[in-house]
């Protein structure tokens, strides 16, 4: 059995579908840690109700970020994790982390990359005005929504309505991580 890390920094609702695919088995791993950077986060009740070791911390109780990215790295080695899936953490990736799992650390995005990088993706495409909106997975590397990609879906969106679209993303996210989480393990 794979064991992965999920890192997120928020509401987790990606963590979520990705606890309950390894739970019904659709992914052939468990999450053997989640870290989370912010302690109010719903990710870390999330991860409490899966059984999930959830490693919590404050950045700036450290004195850098080569020093918690240290602690991370101790972590996932205990953990002995074999893939790291970045879903939700506002954190770009260090040398610490990249240098111990580069190569082995994923994201998910919520737009087609290269277009509209950063935290507020689906609003900027929205108010762009786009037709069609998607979400990519890619290989992390120290840069901002960088990295090869490795997959994408779109799908075509013409209301303007903000919540109806970030909810048609979320539902395009969840079955596409879970499906690429589970191919890149079985590649491994
Ligand atoms: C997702 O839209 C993901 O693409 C982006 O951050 C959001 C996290 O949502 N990187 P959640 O915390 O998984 O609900």
């Amino acid at each position: 059995m794979k064991r992965i890390a999920v890192f997120a920094s928020g509401n987790g609702s990606n963590f979520e579908a990705i606890a309950a695919a390894c739970e019904r088995g659709e992914i052939p791993a468990r999450i053997a840690l989640a870290v989370c950077d912010k302690p109010e986060a719903r990710v870390v009740e999330r991860a409490a109700n899966h059984g999930v070791e959830c490693f919590v911390f404050r950045p700036k109780e450290y004195g850098s970020k080569a020093d918690y990215e240290r602690e991370i790295v101790r972590r996932l080695d205990a953990a002995q994790v074999d893939l790291v899936c970045l879903a939700g953490y506002m954190r770009l990736c260090g040398e610490e982390l990249l240098g111990a799992y580069g190569g082995r650390i994923i994201n998910i995005h919520p737009a087609l990359l290269p277009a509209f990088k950063g935290a507020h993706a689906i609003r900027d495409a929205f108010e762009y005005g786009v037709k069609v909106y998607g979400v990519t997975i890619h290989g992390v590397d120290a840069s901002l929504d960088g990295g090869p990609i490795i997959a994408q879906r779109a799908f075509a969106y013409e209301g303007r309505d903000l919540d109806e679209l970030e909810a048609m993303v979320h539902a395009v996210e969840h079955p596409l991580y879970i499906e690429t989480i589970g191919k890149l393990l079985k590649e491994e």
